[in-house]
């Protein structure tokens, strides 16, 4: 169907307004003030985005505030990873294991001595280090373009925050220094932590990250300028982590309640990815202790139930709806 009926687009619209004032309440949770200019942003911005493999954007509230897309980088690197290793040479270096740790454990796991995943910090500061030797000096450019792409649009790098977390990211610097002790990273390790805290610091928004989601959602083909972003293997493998570890030790809870991949980042951000359907991006930059937004998970938990879009509804309520009147 490629007419869009009104009525059944206001519907959408009410949704995800009605989804909006029922969360905006929830005030508690705590900046990521462990990075000091992250302890300045505004509290109380909320928006959330959703963009359908047809190209169109749904949204409410304040989903053109730009914020760092901080541990949301990670899903995208550990897919340019696998597109330009391979999913061996990736794998040889790290896992696909649920850590049911802190993002920032500093941990491996004891028995294959790679890090559990690249959605926690060990993992994709790994993934970093691969990047920066696969891409040499331009890395951060390159990654910068491939976000963008994706995005639909130029994105720039937040230099406060980026400097913010590189004056003060000992904890990541020690990880950095552990991995270089396994032989997971070579030497120099300053390069690939420069690379991971400048992808860290990349500026989104909400909308950016519904349609980052629908590119990937998208087999990696972004739903309004059509270009392949990502390659279709890479996102397979990449939706599966997010699927498992993109929430760090909530993520068994969150695949339970909501459902659908997804990835959180400490700027306050959450992408979630309803494969061949949509794109959904939330912003709240208060976090909970897990390190994830308060609103943004209230919020992808009530959008999950209205619109049925947990992968194993029995019902499948929501690929009818979507295919009713979201998607087109
Ligand atoms: O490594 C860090 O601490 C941050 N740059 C990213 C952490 C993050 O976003 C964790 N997410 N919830």
């Amino acid at each position: 169907m490629h007419a869009q009926p009104t009525g059944q687009t206001s519907a959408i619209e009410q949704i995800l307004a009605d989804v909006h004032r029922r969360t905006l309440g929830r005030r508690d949770g705590e900046l990521a003030d462990y990075i000091p200019e992250l302890g300045k942003v505004a509290p109380d911005p909320y928006g959330i985005a959703i963009a359908t493999l047809g190209g169109k954007l749904h949204c409410i509230g304040d989903v053109d505030v730009p914020f760092t897309i901080q541990s949301i980088s990670k899903a995208l690197t550990f897919c340019m990873a696998l597109e330009l290793l391979g999913r061996e040479d990736v794998f040889a270096r790290v896992g696909v294991e649920p850590s049911g740790d802190a993002f920032n454990a500093i941990e491996f796991d004891p028995v294959s001595r790679r890090p559990y995943n690249p959605m926690v910090n060990a993992g994709a500061i790994t993934v970093a280090g691969m990047l920066r030797d696969a891409l040499g000096g331009n890395a951060f450019e390159i990654l910068l373009e491939r976000f963008s792409l994706a995005a639909g649009r130029a994105l720039e790098l937040d230099e406060a925050v980026y400097r913010s977390e590189a004056a003060s990211g000992h904890r990541n610097r020690a990880i950095g220094h552990l991995l270089l002790s396994v032989g997971a990273l070579r030497e120099p390790v300053d390069p690939v932590l420069d690379l991971y805290f400048r992808q860290c610091a990349i500026q989104v928004t909400a909308r950016d990250l519904a349609l980052i989601g629908a590119t990937i959602a998208n087999m990696g083909e972004n739903p309004v300028s059509g270009t392949q972003v990502f390659d279709v293997d890479a996102v397979r493998d990449t939706l599966a982590v997010m699927f498992t570890c993109g929430m760090y030790d909530y993520s068994g809870n969150w695949a339970y309640d909501v459902g659908v991949p997804a990835k959180s980042g400490v700027g306050g951000g959450i992408i979630g990815v309803v494969n061949r359907q949509l794109g959904i991006g939330t912003f709240s930059p208060r976090l909970d202790a897990k390190g994830n937004s308060v609103r943004g998970v209230c919020g992808f938990r009530m959008l999950s139930d209205e619109l049925g879009l947990h992968a194993f509804d029995p019902t499948n309520r929501g690929s009818a709806l979507v295919d009713s009147f979201l998607a087109r």
